[in-house]
């Protein structure tokens, strides 16, 4: 008789909490966005988006840490202090073309190298971003028209 073996393959990313689990639950998420903004701080590459926000980033952190959460699958944090939020939509105001979204993207990705994560989580993750930061720049061009 063949025995049914319990699959403990943990769920593929994307799939209920696995990111948010991935990314060390709150506590890990808020060490990435901590780092994201440290790389912000210092690239020259990013100084031009630096400028962009506040000189005083804890918002900010805030902000994005909370967002982050629940964008992962766990819980709906951003929402719980700020209220509904539109990607897109906030971010019209600011002038963000390809330039700006490269420049977030490369924080974000220095930022997850220094994360204790599988390297396919940090591939995953900056893959994913890529797609509200493509939001953000068609929504700011369409502003501009
Ligand atoms: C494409 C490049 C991006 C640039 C240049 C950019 C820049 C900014 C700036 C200048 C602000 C306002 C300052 C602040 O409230 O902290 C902001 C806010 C924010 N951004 Fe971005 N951002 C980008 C992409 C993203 C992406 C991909 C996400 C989410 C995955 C994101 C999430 C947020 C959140 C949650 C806020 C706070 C919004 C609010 O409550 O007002 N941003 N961003």
């Amino acid at each position: 008789m063949t025995q049914q073996q319990p699959n403990s393959d943990p769920p593929p990313y994307g799939v209920g909490d696995a990111s948010f689990r991935a990314a060390g639950e709150e506590t890990g998420i808020q060490r990435l966005v901590e780092a994201f903004y440290a790389e912000m701080d210092s690239l020259p590459e990013a100084r031009r988006i630096r400028r962009l926000h506040p000189r005083h980033l804890s918002t900010s952190i805030d902000k994005l840490a909370r967002f982050l959460c629940g964008w992962l699958g766990g819980p709906k944090r951003y929402a719980e202090k700020y209220g509904p939020i539109s990607i897109p939509r906030v971010h019209r105001r600011f002038p963000i073309g390809a330039a700006e979204r490269d420049a977030w993207l490369l924080c974000m990705e220095r930022a997850l190298a220094d994360q204790p994560y599988p390297a396919a989580f940090r591939q995953y993750l900056l893959v994913q971003l890529q797609v509200p930061a493509e939001r953000i720049v068609a929504a700011c061009a369409a502003e501009r028209d």
